[in-house]
Parts: structure tokens; sequence; C-alpha cells
């Protein structure tokens, strides 16, 4: 069974998804929109979609379009997604899913009411990386996880018009980049922390370019850094009391994991191309969850969407920092 995907703007991720589509054979580049019609039409040609249109709206009145995929900035996720699923559409919306919980919680009670499939693009959690990483963890080849470690440090150059500066588009840090490691944490202890411990620098924009946390669980604790502005670095590693886990350099996207052995020596190492560009593991992820009638994926299950959601949450509460849409 073929999926029709349609994508949901015309900016930087939506070009590196097209690309990954056209490496899946039974994903369907099936339409696309933009703000604007013409954005829309060159980008359709540009990676061979069939439809182009000039507004979410048009795209989901397409009866073809099974999955929309998107790729606007986080203030932009809320209105779309729930578009997307009143039209009884399955949405793939990228991370973060949303500003806040209260908007992820609709958006999921919407989903299971209209009995559509819903899923955050943590592209991570399909990478055979992370999922080899996972069956070391899960199957005690570390013991006891005591630790995780990882920090998303993405330097780019200050552009006031940039999304990832403004706060009217759910811009900083956190939601940016964070998210990665949070995601990687709950992951690896599951459930909520027990408690949370953060700080962050505010840039000029009004917006978190720099931040860290510590997050309590019962077992162990994580240690998280990201930011715009401190090269933080961008490896991630996960202590237990038998050994250890290291994924590669850009832990989010790296094709390596290592296994060591509580002296440090390594037991295993895993390394597996990408097939395109690593993104097409979530569009084989989300095809197979719909092929199988599934309402979630369990790589990316709902809980930990929640749980993450939660957490930056309790970060911007403790930083006394509400984006626009909020105050
Ligand atoms: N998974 C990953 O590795 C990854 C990497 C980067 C980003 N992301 C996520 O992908 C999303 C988009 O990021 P990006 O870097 O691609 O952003 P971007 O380059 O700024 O593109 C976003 C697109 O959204 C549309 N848009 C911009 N402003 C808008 C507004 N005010 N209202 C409605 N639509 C607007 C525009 O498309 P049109 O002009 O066509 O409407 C724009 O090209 C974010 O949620 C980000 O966190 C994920």
């Amino acid at each position: 069974m073929t999926i029709h995907w349609g994508i949901c703007s015309t900016g930087r991720i939506a070009e590196t998804l097209a690309a990954a589509l056209t490496s899946v054979s039974d994903a369907e580049r099936t339409c696309v929109s933009s703000r604007t019609l013409e954005k829309a039409q060159t980008f359709a040609e540009k990676y061979g979609f069939r439809r182009a249109y000039g507004s979410l709206e048009e795209m989901l009145r397409d009866e073809e379009l099974d999955v929309v995929y998107i790729a606007s900035p986080m203030a932009c996720h809320y209105d779309q997604a729930k578009a997307a699923i009143l039209a009884g559409k399955n949405v793939l919306c990228e991370k973060s899913v949303t500003l806040n919980i209260q908007q992820l919680a609709e958006l999921l009670e919407l989903a299971r009411k209209k009995r559509v499939f819903f899923m955050e693009a943590m592209w991570m959690n399909c990478r055979p990386s992370f999922r080899k990483a996972m069956e070391w963890i899960r199957s005690g080849r570390i013991g006891e996880v005591q630790m995780v470690k990882a920090d998303f440090c993405n330097r780019v150059a200050y552009d006031e018009k940039d999304r990832l500066f403004r706060p009217e588009l759910g811009g900083g840090c956190l939601l940016d980049l964070a998210v990665y490691p949070f995601t990687l944490a709950e992951a690896v202890f599951g459930g909520r922390p027990e408690q949370i411990h953060s700080q962050m620098h505010m840039g000029k924009s009004g917006v978190d370019f720099d931040m860290a946390a510590i997050l309590q669980y019962k077992g162990g604790f994580a240690a998280v850094t990201a930011g715009f502005d401190i090269p933080c670095g961008n490896n991630a590693v996960i202590i237990g009391s038998k050994g250890s886990v290291e994924l590669g350099n850009w832990f989010m996207c790296t094709c390596e994991a290592t296994l060591y052995d509580e002296n440090n020596a390594v037991l295993e190492r895993f390394h597996e191309d990408n097939l395109c560009n690593g993104y097409e593991y979530e569009i084989v992820e989300v095809n197979r969850c719909l092929r199988a009638g599934l309402a979630e994926s369990q790589l990316v299950p709902h809980t930990g969407t929640i749980h993450v959601m939660e957490m930056m949450d309790a970060c911007r509460t403790q930083w006394g920092f509400q984006f626009p849409q909020e105050m």
C-alpha cells in the first residue's frame, strides 16, 4: 500500500524530508502547501510532488493525501496539526511538537477522537544507532542506568528574522535543541523526572540562547545542555553500573553507537550508513504504522512526547519565560 505524503511549509527541513521521501519506495510525493502558491509550485517541481497548494486548508481537501508532515516554526504547529486532524488526516509534526503541554494534550485527544495517527517527527528515535543503543540499555548490557549526559550546541549566527531567535515563532534553544537530549533522557529512564533544576541565558531577542538542566530520576540523573552561543558539544553518553553506551558525535543523527564495559573497554561497535540523509527512517516508520492501522508509533510514543513537553514547560516555569501566545 502506497502512502500519500503532503508537506506543509517549504523551509529548510521540508527540503530535507522531501529529499528523503524520494528514497522510500512506498512513499508517494503527493502534494505540498506553502503560504504562497509560487513557492509550493517551485518546491513541488524540484522534488517531484504531483500537486501544489497555496494554503494548508486547500491541501487538506486533497482526497488522496494520507499523511501531512508539518514543517513550520513551532508556534504554527498547533493550529496546523489541529486543522489536519480535523480534516481526518494523519500527522507527522516537527519537533518541538507544540509550544506547551496544553496544546499537545489537546492535539492528542483530538487525534484519538478522530482516529488518526499522530507522531512528533523525532527522527532520532527511528535511527538504527539510537535503536541499537536502546536495545543494549534495555537488555541490561550496562546494568542499572546511573546517568545520561547529553549536549546539543548548534552555533548559529544571530539573525533577527530567523525563527530560532523569534519568541512569537517559538524560538529559543530549549524547543529547538534541548528537545533531543531531553528525549534521550526520557527514552533511557522512562517516566517523569522527580525533580528538574535548570538555568538559561536569555539572549537579546528575548529567547533562551543557552540552557542547562539536571533531571533527577529515581535511579539516576541526566545532565543536559543546549545552546546557540556556547560550543557545549554534541555528544551523548549513557552510563550504567556495568558499562556505558556512547552515541557518536552529533548524537541525534549519528550512524554509530559504542558499548563499553565498566573499565571502558569496547565491547561492541555499531555502524550503519544512512540509506539517504537519515530522515528516511521516520518516513519508513510512519508508513509502517499507517499500514498497520496504528494510532501511534512505539519508537516515538505519545507518553514520551508528553513527558518531554512537560519537562520543557517545567524549565520555562523556572525561568519565568512565556511565549507571547501564552501571555
Ligand atoms: N528534524 C530535524 O532535524 C529538524 C531540523 C531543523 C528544523 N526542524 C524543525 O522543523 C521546523 C521548521 O524548521 P526550519 O528550520 O525548516 O524552519 P524554516 O527554514 O524557517 O522554515 C519554516 C517554514 O515555515 C513556513 N513559515 C515561516 N514562518 C511562518 C509563519 N509565521 N507562519 C506560517 N508558516 C511560516 C515557511 O514556509 P512557507 O513560506 O512555504 O509557508 C518557512 O519556510 C521547526 O519545528 C524545527 O524545530 C527539525
